[in-house]
């Protein structure tokens, strides 16, 4: 994994907020394929209690919330104001009323211990620095029921070891640059972090094609 940059929280959620129409119609929809078979393996059932962190422009949280079923109220983090209001307006469009959408930071979620069966979230740790992962990982597992499943989907490559042009791009641009033009994304490989913060049952599944992504799954030990 390459080394990331460090962006400030603040400049990390001005860009978001600059870049959500842009992204909702052009990388949202690249990778919708991706959250599809991820939400898949989040296997949720209707009733269950799910937290979506980093929810984007909402296209996953709309179909987390289709699968919870319209009775039970489906929750969401992000920390960047527009796209917390594209969200709401894409659920609130498709007939989704029981929200509780929070602007947050994944470092310190705003929702108690053992809240959730499920938490699913996308395309956001490829953009932390390595650093802050174990300490985003704790707070995922704090919010995680004993048993519940984490649901990781990112931008990545086939192994370690796999040489890939988004690496190269991200490490060729300014800092900046870097920020507006890839989103702060570089590939990741979460499985060892995962094993790391204590989860269980860890596993990878690595999908080629227009945005290499992984799933990693894993469960909060009980
Ligand atoms: C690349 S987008 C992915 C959005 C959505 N998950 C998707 O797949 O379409 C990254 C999102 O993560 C959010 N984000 C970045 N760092 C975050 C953090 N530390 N806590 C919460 N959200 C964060 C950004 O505001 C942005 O909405």
């Amino acid at each position: 994994m390459i080394t990331a940059n460090s962006y400030s929280a603040q400049a990390i959620q001005r860009a978001y907020d600059r870049r959500k129409w842009v992204y909702s119609k052009t990388v949202a929809v690249v990778e919708w394929p991706y959250h599809e078979q991820a939400i898949d393996a989040a296997s949720i059932q209707p009733g269950e209690s799910v937290l979506e962190v980093a929810v984007g422009p909402g296209l996953a949280l709309r179909e987390l919330a289709g699968r919870v079923g319209r009775d039970t109220t489906v929750h969401g983090a992000d920390l960047s104001p527009g796209m917390l209001s594209m969200t709401r307006q894409r659920l609130l469009d498709a007939g989704f009323a029981r929200l509780d959408l929070r602007q947050a930071d994944a470092r310190r979620l705003p929702f108690a211990d053992q809240q959730f069966d499920v938490v699913y979230n996308a395309y956001m740790l490829d953009l932390i620095p390595e650093a802050d992962m174990p300490g985003i990982l704790a707070e995922f597992k704090r919010v995680l029921k004993p048993g519940g499943r984490m649901v990781l989907l990112n931008m990545s490559k086939a192994s370690a070891a796999s040489r890939d042009m988004r690496e190269r791009l991200y490490t060729l641009l300014p800092k900046a640059l870097t920020l507006y033009l890839l989103g702060a994304c570089r590939p990741v490989l979460m499985s060892p972090a995962v094993q790391a913060a204590g989860f269980m049952d860890v596993r990878r599944t690595f999908i080629a094609g227009r945005a290499p992504s992984e799933i990693v799954t894993a469960i909060r030990p009980r």
